[in-house]
């Protein structure tokens, strides 16, 4: 099983995150910044699932309540003013970690061999690790975000909440040679929470399936619900569920419409069209490309998720939600 910390902001879908990689991998511990919700709330979220699914042997450590830069926006809006409205859940027994997140993430990479970063919040702690032990980029396996779009925002028409919350955190991100794996909203969007996929989890009948019911009650409510996060954890436990491209992706900080936006060289891609079937084959493209030709663009530095297979994804939830007992 792979080695993973996860930092998120539960969060109706980040909650599916944890579900997934507490029975799925290796899960070291769980990090929380400020995001969908508050920090103590997202922190409370983190623990009250964990205890769902009895894994309360799984450590929380509370990181940063927003960005160093600005001040932090919430998404009460799509996750409630608790962070993850509802479940009616118990106070948690546990308390957090008094540990710091960031210090938790240094220290474990510092002196853990192929351990994967997966964050499903702003990056506010992943830029934060990469300040104060820069050689955490070398020593991950692989950092997967749930963030950015190759082709759109959906906090704003270019930018993804979790990156238009603290763009100089993912331009941090994006710019410190970690192996990045990008799950952005063009895949996301191919996960949609439908009716009959809540009545699935319904009908298993065990706590994890009703929570998860229940966490899409509300969530779903508004009708367009997808489940973000859950998606860039799926692709850690299995690959195949998701195809990608290796492109560059960087993050626009001052334009006036677009700040926030991953800006994702698709030329290689050789269409704009999301629908299209898209040629996967953009690596050897950009390899085969003029040097100096002034379309070659950068190098690639990030596998951008493109096409989701959503029925596997459906069964290896559902599978997952059906094991707790
Ligand atoms: C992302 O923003 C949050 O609302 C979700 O938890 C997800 O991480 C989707 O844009
Ligand atoms: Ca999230």
């Amino acid at each position: 099983m792979r080695k993973l910390i996860l930092d998120c902001d539960p969060g109706h879908d980040d909650a599916f995150a944890i579900m997934l990689a507490a029975q799925n991998l290796d899960l070291l511990g769980v990090t929380t910044v400020g995001g969908n919700g508050y920090l103590p709330n997202v922190t409370r979220n983190a623990l009250v699932v964990l205890e769902k699914i009895g894994r309360t042997d799984i450590p929380v450590y509370p990181g940063h309540a927003g960005p160093s830069t600005k001040p932090l926006i919430i998404a009460a809006n799509v996750h409630g003013e608790s962070g993850m409205d509802g479940p009616v859940v118990t106070p948690p027994k546990r308390q957090p970690e008094t540990k710091h997140a960031v210090d938790f993430i240094v220290e474990t990479v510092m002196s853990t061999d192929h351990v994967t970063l997966c964050a499903t919040g702003p990056l506010t702690n992943i830029a934060s690790a990469l300040n104060k032990e820069p050689r955490i980029a070398e020593r991950v396996d692989a950092l997967y975000i749930m963030g950015g779009g190759a082709y759109a925002g959906n906090w704003t028409p270019a930018a993804e909440f979790n990156i238009y919350v603290d763009p100089e955190a993912a331009y941090k991100v994006f710019h410190s040679g970690m192996p990045i794996y990008m799950v952005g909203v063009n895949l996301t969007r191919q996960c949609p929470v439908t009716p009959t996929f809540i009545e699935n989890m319904r009908k298993l009948g065990n706590i994890a399936g009703v929570f998860g019911a229940e966490l899409c009650d509300f969530f779903a409510n508004g009708g367009d619900a997808h489940l973000h996060d859950a998606c860039a954890v799926a692709w850690i436990i299995q690959p195949n569920l998701i195809k990608d491209a290796f492109l560059h992706v960087d993050i626009e900080l001052d334009g006036t419409l677009t700040r926030g936006m991953t800006v994702t060289d698709l030329r290689f891609l050789q269409t704009s069209n999301p629908e299209a079937d898209i040629d996967l084959t953009s690596t050897k493209k950009w390899n085969d490309s003029k040097e100096g030709s002034p379309f070659r663009g950068k190098e690639p530095n990030t596998h951008v998720a493109m096409r989701l297979d959503y029925p596997g994804f459906c069964e290896l939830l559902l599978k997952t939600l059906r094991n707790y007992n």
